[in-house]
């Protein structure tokens, strides 16, 4: 049977917990720049408070995954602080620093390369000190480890291991694709300065050493212990996931996509690609999402995702959060998710069906890429409005995925009683867990059904994926049929997946 095929079926039944990073950090990108990968961060507890999480979330079966950051560090690490002291540092191979390519008119470096930076602006950092630049893929306080430095790579196995021995079960790998950049460091083709792609510079993504180290990581450490592994691999193909993360790759258990995560970016738009909000299509929707299913059926096994701590909220982006639809919809799209084949991810709040938030100022939102874009699109440039940015943003800002979670009605949703570093969703008060908890028929209960769906129904884990009507702009119809073998074994034999995005009753 088909089941016997795929190599971690007890992962398939665990509960598991990921923690997006909560190491010691100066916070400047929500935790993604580490200033020490041996300590918790102090707004998060200390060491033994982590301790008692892993251990009480272990007496309830449930397992703890790690976010492994690992592209860059803090440049407020020990290493990098070292590594821009002088050249000659021993540090100094830590991180990938570079000649500028002459100098300009008024005396400026120039960069060694075109590359910009996934939030904007150029790549590269010049030092006055030492008179070099380093590269930082996102921002200038996250500089890129340079991985071709074999000391690099022992001292991140190390600290893996490190992890894994204190019982953590596994991890998620932010950035991984882009760690092995290509020789000569060439200019990338697609690099658009005055537009905000979001997008990592072309040429860097899977270069030809990720693989042999991905196999090094491995074997030096995951392979020692009972994990689970993600890579987030942003431009990466169906093609590419196989060598990624097929049964047979030896590497890692599956990725992060993000195609479908690029639906409603409208290139068209007068910033193009991120900072624009142009309605989606379902038709494209279904056609990336089933050539994912359809493609890593039999050789790899995927992930599923809505929402995470980078994306708007679901509800808001592919359903209706009007009050009349907002729970319907979530209910909806949470069904088309998880009765796909691969493993589920739910986002902090999706299961309460938590929607985007619309600020008025730009000053109540906390993440730099916001400040950072609105500084230079609507102060510096004036290419855009202030009301038509504050729209995008709201549309498409990562803040929408961190106001504070909605506990209950009371003040700050039940978050906190001090001050928090966003304002709360000003919807807390009808949507909320106490409210979800208290209707039975509620976005929550519906998760938790299909959680129970997934693990009761074996086809869920085996059937093949086919979709019923690729060419609707509707209705998502797919099914999950057994094979004879599998069928015969679970006693079923096909799933019907029925999805309306509209808001009017259809037949179909
Ligand atoms: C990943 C994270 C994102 C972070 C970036 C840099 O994309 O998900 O939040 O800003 O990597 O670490």
């Amino acid at each position: 049977p088909r089941s016997t095929l795929f190599p971690y079926t007890t992962l398939f039944r665990s509960n598991v917990i990921w923690l997006s990073p909560v190491f010691d950090s100066p916070n400047v990108d929500n935790g993604y720049d580490i200033s020490d990968y041996f300590a918790i961060m102090s707004d998060f507890g200390t060491m033994e408070d982590f301790d008692e999480l892993l251990a009480t979330a272990h007496e309830h079966g449930i397992k703890i995954l790690m976010d492994l950051v690992a592209n860059h560090t803090s440049d407020q690490h020990p290493w990098f602080v070292q590594s821009r002291s002088s050249k000659d540092n021993p540090y100094r191979d830590y991180y990938i620093w570079k000649d500028p390519n002459g100098f300009d008119e008024n005396g400026s470096p120039i960069p060694p390369n075109n590359w910009a930076s996934e939030f904007g602006g150029s790549a590269w950092e010049w030092d006055e000190a030492t008179q070099q630049f380093y590269l930082h893929i996102f921002f200038k306080e996250q500089p890129d480890l340079n991985w071709a430095n074999p000391k690099v790579r022992e001292d991140l196995y190390a600290m893996v291991r490190w992890w894994l021995d204190k019982g953590v079960d596994g991890f998620r790998l932010d950035a991984i694709n882009i760690i092995s950049k290509p020789e000569g460091f060439p200019d990338d083709p697609s690099t658009d300065f005055e537009k905000h792609t979001s997008s990592i510079p072309f040429v860097i993504a899977n270069g030809t050493m990720v693989h042999p180290w991905m196999k090094e990581l491995n074997r030096e450490a995951f392979s020692k212990y009972d994990v689970m592994t993600v890579g987030e691999t942003s431009a990466t193909s169906p093609e590419d996931a196989k060598l990624w993360a097929g049964y047979d790759a030896g590497e890692l258990q599956m990725l992060f996509h993000f195609d479908h995560m690029g639906v409603d970016n409208d290139p068209e738009g007068s910033l193009g690609g991120k900072w624009s909000y142009a309605p989606y299509k379902l038709t494209e929707l279904k056609r990336i999402l089933n050539e994912w299913q359809t493609k890593l059926e039999g050789k790899a096994w995927g992930s599923l995702y809505w929402n995470n701590h980078d994306q708007p909220r679901t509800v808001s982006r592919f359903g209706n959060d009007s009050p009349e639809f907002r729970e319907v919809s979530g209910k909806m799209l949470g069904t088309v998710l998880h009765m796909m084949q691969g493993t589920p991810y739910i986002y902090q709040g999706e299961e309460l069906g938590m929607t985007n938030v619309f600020f008025d100022s730009v000053d109540d939102y906390n993440d730099l890429e916001i400040h950072d874009s609105w500084r230079k699109y609507v102060v510096e440039s004036q290419r855009v409005s202030p009301e038509d940015m504050l729209r995008y943003i709201s549309a498409s800002g990562r803040d929408n995925a961190r106001t504070p979670m909605q506990w209950d009605a009371s003040e700050n949703a039940g978050f906190t009683t001090g001050t928090p570093w966003l304002k709360v969703n000003p919807r807390y008060t009808d949507i909320n867990a106490a409210e979800e908890l208290a209707n039975d028929d509620s976005i929550f209960y519906h998760y938790s059904d299909l959680i129970h769906l997934r693990k009761e129904h074996p086809i869920v884990l085996t059937g093949e994926y086919r979709v019923l009507n690729p060419e609707d702009e509707q209705v998502y119809a797919y099914l999950r049929v057994n094979s004879a073998e599998d069928a015969a074994e679970s006693g079923e034999r096909a799933l019907l997946v029925v999805a309306n995005f509209t808001q009017e009753t259809l037949s179909l």
